[in-house]
Parts: C-alpha cells; structure tokens; sequence
C-alpha cells in the first residue's frame, strides 16, 4: 500500500488535552476465530492501526476471551491467537512501537468485566444488535451467556487503558457506545475513573465486501469461502475468487454502490491497494471489459499480500519467540491495566489485598 492512500479511519477532534509529549491513546482488537484474517479486516482495521501506532500510543490485542462465546476447539485456537499475532506483525504493526497483547493474558479484563456486568441493565444489554444477530442464527437456547455479555467484556477492554479512541468499522460502534455509556454511568456514581473513549469509525470507503455477495460485508462466517480474499491464502486461489467476483450484466467500469455492487467493490479494493483515487483507475479503465479490471486486481492484490504472507509464515516457524513477543506485550499491558482496576476495586469499596492479611 503506497503513502498515497487516503484515510480510511473518520478520527474526530478529540477534547482531552495532553501534557507535553504524550500521545492520544487509541486502542482495538480482532477476534482469532479464522485461519486467517481477510482483506476486510487488513483494509478496514490492520491497514489503520498501522498508520495510526506513530502518531499515537497504540494498543493492539487479540481478544480470545471474545472467541470462546461460541463454541472453539482448544487446539484451534491456540493456533488461531498465534496466527493473528502473526499476520498483525506482518501487516506492520510494530512492537516496538505499539502494545501487542493477548487477552486472556491480562487476567484484568475478566476482573473489570465483572464489575461493569453489575452496572449494565438486562434491558441495555438486550438491546445489543450484534447478539440478536448471532443468537438468531444459532437459536437462543444455543447461545451462551458469554455471547449476550460480550460487548460488557469489550466495554472492559476498552476502559481499562483509557484509551481516547477506538478504531472500529461500523459494526462495532454500539459496543462502543456501551463502553461510553459504561464509563460515564461509573464516573458519576464512584467518581471520575474512566477516560469516555471515541469511537474511530472507518469510513464507507473501507469497508469490503464479500466477492459473491456484494451487498454483505466481507466476514468470517459468510456461507461460502469464495467470497474472501485471505491474507494467508495461496495467490492461486485469491485470484481465482477475484476472477470469479459476482459482478452485473452490464460491461461499463464506474462506482456505483447501488447499481453495481460488485464492480464497486472491486473498485474499492484497487484503490486501497494500490493507493490510486477510485476515478484514476474508472478512467483507466474506460472501454475495456470487466475481465481486464478482475485480472490486473488479482494480479495486484495477490503481489500485495505475498511478502505479509511470507512474513507471517516466517513468524510462525518460530513459536517461542512470538509467545516471547506477546508475553512481553502482557506485561506492558498489565501495567496500566492493573493501576486501573486497582482504582475501580477500591471505588466499588473491595477490600485492599494487604488489609484482609492483617486483619488475621
Ligand atoms: P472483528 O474481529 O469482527 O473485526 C475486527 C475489525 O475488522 C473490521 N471489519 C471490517 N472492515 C471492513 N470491511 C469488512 N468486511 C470488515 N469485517 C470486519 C471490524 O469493524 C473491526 O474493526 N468485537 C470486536 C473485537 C473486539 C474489540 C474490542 C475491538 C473485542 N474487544 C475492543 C475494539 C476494542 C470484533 O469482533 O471485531
């Protein structure tokens, strides 16, 4: 992705002031419930974050607490947590820059989350439509309690490092509208605690979706592989499914979300990649067939994601060394994350550690 590309992320005026040198915080995750990541969450989140870690104190984590609230198998996703770490750190996010972490080794989240239950309405967590979505599709009685207090858990992800924004796609906005609503309902009835984080919301422009499916996003659980392009998949088959994208029976080039989903979405993803305006490659493109854009992209694309892939395969052959990454990125974690709950215990009115021993 050259330097060229436009910003994908609508980052807002954010009120807090900073002392001098300090850097806004901002704060995201992806779930490791794939083999690999997909083009939508490398343009739509990773391609961001790693703009984002030089001009702010980034936190990047791999929320495994979140992929248990369906069901996983245990070996799976050990390997899944690793190969996300992987593909961030191939993607770019650099750990010397940035805080890389897994979840489930900051046993805090857990902690806070269970204070944050007890401030949180049945009725407001009801409410979360993402739950509604899955639960239906699972059937209710299939559905744990996990999947229903997800976003409380993400909501502790969040204020447990006061992060001032998150950059999300539109899907997660609610849940960090929860997070807001979560840290002012605490702030008022313990007193100021949390930093209210922003959502960072990507814009329209980021957003993929799936290749047979065009007016669905591009996700892990679509009914059919052919609709994803993967980071990790072999050049062979991401150009075959760029070949084979759904497309109209017109044979015009040109943007139109509405009319013509899938041409517009390959649009989409040759203007990302390779950092030209939408309108440069439409003009480029004038009076030649949908065939030609399909093999050019595939061509592109499939270079693009060589060396990320090649990369991550590389950090994989060395699995100490990666744990050895995270483990540290855990420690730097703990530290604000641990100052925070202490603060949060002691507000709620939980006993100090050091006092329940000299009370014997
Ligand atoms: P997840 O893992 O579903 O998605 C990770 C990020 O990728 C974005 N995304 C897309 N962007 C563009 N086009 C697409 N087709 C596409 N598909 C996914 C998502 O908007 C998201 O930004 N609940 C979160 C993980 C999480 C989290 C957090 C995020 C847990 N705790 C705290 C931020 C802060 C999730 O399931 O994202």
């Amino acid at each position: 992705m050259t330097s060229s590309t436009t910003e994908t992320v609508a980052v807002p005026a954010t009120s807090t002031k900073l002392a001098a040198g300090q850097k806004h915080r901002v704060l995201s995750g992806m779930q490791p419930s794939a083999d690999s990541l997909h083009l939508g969450n490398y343009i739509g989140a990773l391609v961001n974050w790693v703009r984002m870690q030089d001009e702010y104190d980034a936190i990047f984590f791999i929320p495994d607490l979140h992929a248990i609230t369906v069901p996983q198998d245990p070996a799976e996703l050990a390997k899944r947590t690793r190969v996300t770490a992987a593909q961030y750190i191939a993607g770019g996010v650099d750990v010397d820059k940035c805080t890389l972490f897994v979840q489930s080794q900051v046993p805090e989240h857990a902690q806070l989350a269970w204070v944050l239950n007890c401030i949180t309405g049945f009725g407001e967590a009801s409410r979360m439509t993402q739950f509604k979505d899955k639960a239906q599709k699972q059937g209710t009685d299939q559905a744990s309690v996990g999947l229903f207090t997800y976003p409380i858990l993400q909501a502790a992800d969040i204020l447990l490092y006061q992060p001032h924004g998150v950059p999300v796609g539109e899907d997660q906005r609610q849940h960090v509208e929860l997070s807001r609503d979560l840290a002012n309902r605490f702030n008022s009835r313990f007193g100021e605690t949390f930093q209210v984080p922003e959502a960072f919301i990507q814009k329209e422009s980021a957003k993929i979706y799936d290749l047979q499916n065009p007016t669905a996003k591009m996700s892990k659980s679509a009914e059919s592989p052919a609709g994803l392009i993967n980071l990790l998949d072999d050049p062979k088959t991401t150009a075959k499914r760029i070949k084979s994208a759904v497309t109209d029976t017109e044979t015009e080039i040109r943007f139109d979300r509405e009319a013509k989903p899938g041409i517009s979405n390959l649009l989409t993803i040759y203007s990302t990649i390779s950092g030209r305006p939408v309108e440069k490659i439409v003009a480029d493109y004038e009076g030649r067939m949908y065939g030609h854009l399909k093999v050019d992209l595939a061509e592109l694309v499939t270079n693009h994601l060589t060396p990320i892939r090649e990369r991550a395969h590389e950090l994989l052959a060395d699995p100490a060394e990666l744990d050895r990454l995270l483990a540290h990125g855990a420690d730097k974690a703990r530290e604000i994350a641990s100052a925070t709950l202490a603060d949060v215990y002691a507000k709620v009115g939980f006993l100090p550690y050091g006092s329940q021993q000299g009370a014997r």
